[in-house]
């Protein structure tokens, strides 16, 4: 039997996490935090470690001053494999810190491998170098630079101001002309560093598709995703880590999926290669539908969140063995296959996200809408409290729900769901605890 290890604590975690459990092989999965969600899951456990006062603490394996802790954990527990969720550790080089200590079964890329997402330039030289269709972009590495680039580049359809590092998904601007840039551009360097890629401003619907990678060829996940980055309904509001998502995405048909992996995935894993870099994890192309066909928007060295839960509501067996086929170089062992119909996410984020909000509220309505059949709540910024689950942060649960009838069976179940917790939680607090999205899916639908 098996131990598998995820570290992170969103829904993206506590989603693989869940997929891997499907597999009657794996009999453990440890989280590193985790969160109550995934520690209340049949085989899963979160890693609590002794504080200096020697009380149990929830261990946070995302840091990279635990990296050797951890390490020292997956040799005592004997983990089979471990699964990083979230951007940061691997760009840490926490692939790299296991590796050095002698144990591969590591699923994700090595720090130089994840500056295909932390650093927008070598991402954006790969693709040039690989006849990637992307933006066409210039990196500046001073305001004066990025001035004189938005001045030759603006054209009437506006102008991207992107940083170069990693930002959480918050470093781009998207400007309607070139005097708005300009106007921007300091209040960009501020928050986010001088060093900026000035970019054309591209036209289209927006898609995600994941690959698994073992550094020399990647495996598509046949099904595309759409995220819903702003905060309110009709794409409108401010920049959220993601709203919502659903899939299969009417903008990508399968064989436009097997198309990207061909031409945008899978020449850019042998792009980095031959640069002496093995991409190995989860590839997240980020695609534009233009009206010149599809471009790349920006790679991600990992799953989407929350493009990972409904992607595992889908899948017809778990994460398990893909992954681990990845990582023992037999990737043409790999085939995922997909149920028929779609999976629709809604994100229950906390009233006043992405801005402050007040943490703490109990959530009700968890016990009721988990006895629903093809309904499962992923939990991302949620808590514990005397016993109670409480809401812990801005993204506080992913409302999935599956649906073998397509769409709009699937949006029903989940919005459903949401109203079940929406209602339970307002009677248990007399405030308005959470926001929502209420058009997750429509795209798909239109
Ligand atoms: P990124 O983090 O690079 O995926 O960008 C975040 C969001 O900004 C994307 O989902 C797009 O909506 C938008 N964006 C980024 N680059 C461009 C571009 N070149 N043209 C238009 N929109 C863009
Ligand atoms: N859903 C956006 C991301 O994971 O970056």
């Amino acid at each position: 039997m098996k131990k598998v290890l995820i570290i992170g604590s969103g829904g993206r975690e506590h989603a693989l996490g869940y997929s891997i459990a499907q597999d009657s092989e794996v009999d453990e999965v440890l989280y590193a935090k985790g969160n109550p969600g995934t520690d209340a899951e049949k085989k899963g456990k979160n890693v609590k470690v002794k504080d200096d006062s020697g009380e149990l603490v929830a261990f946070d394996g995302t840091k990279k001053e635990n990296f050797e802790k951890l390490a020292d954990l997956v040799e005592k527990e004997s983990i089979d494999m471990v699964v990083v969720g979230p951007e940061q550790p691997l760009v840490d080089g926490i692939v790299d810190f296991f590796n050095e200590r002698g144990y591969d079964r590591i699923f994700g890329p090595t720090s130089g491998a994840a500056d295909i997402e932390a650093d927008k330039s070598y991402s954006s030289d790969i693709m040039y170098r690989a006849g990637i269709p992307q933006a066409e972009s210039m990196l500046c590495t001073t305001t004066d630079a990025a001035e004189a680039a938005i001045k030759k580049m603006a054209t009437p359809k506006g102008i991207v101001i992107k940083a170069r590092g990693l930002t959480g998904g918050k470093g781009v601007y998207v400007c309607d002309s070139g005097e708005e840039a300009l106007s921007k551009l300091h209040e960009h360097a501020a928050a986010y560093g001088p060093e900026v890629l000035i970019s054309e401003r591209l036209f289209g619907q927006e898609f995600s598709v994941f690959g698994i990678s073992d550094g020399g060829s990647v495996v598509p996940l046949e099904m595309s995703i759409q995220d819903h980055k702003p905060l309110l309904d009709g794409d409108e509001g401010p920049n959220t880590g993601g709203m919502g998502a659903y899939g299969p995405a009417k903008v990508a048909d399968p064989a436009m999926v097997r198309k990207v992996a061909n031409e945008m995935m899978a020449p850019l894993v042998w792009e980095m290669q031959k640069g002496g870099e093995e991409f190995k994890g989860f590839l997240y192309a980020a695609v534009i539908m233009t009206e010149e066909g599809p471009k790349i928007l920006e790679y991600n060295c990992r799953f989407g969140d929350p493009e990972a839960q409904p992607a595992v509501m889908m899948f017809k067996d778990g994460l398990y063995k893909p992954i681990s086929a990845a990582l023992d170089g037999k990737l043409d062992e790999v085939n995922v296959e997909f149920k028929p119909g779609a999976s629709c996410c809604i994100v229950m984020a906390s009233n006043g996200y992405p801005a402050s909000y007040e943490k703490g509220f109990p959530i009700g309505g968890l016990k009721e809408v988990s006895k629903r059949r093809d309904v499962k709540v992923f939990h991302a910024g949620t808590g514990l409290e005397d016993k109670k689950i409480v809401t812990a942060g801005g993204r506080v649960l992913g409302v999935t729900a599956y649906s073998a009838k397509g769409l709009e069976g699937a949006q029903d179940k989940a919005y459903a769901a949401v109203d079940v917790i929406m209602k339970a939680t307002r009677e248990l607090n007399d405030v308005e605890v959470f926001v929502h999205r209420n058009d997750i899916g429509d795209k798909g639908l239109e």
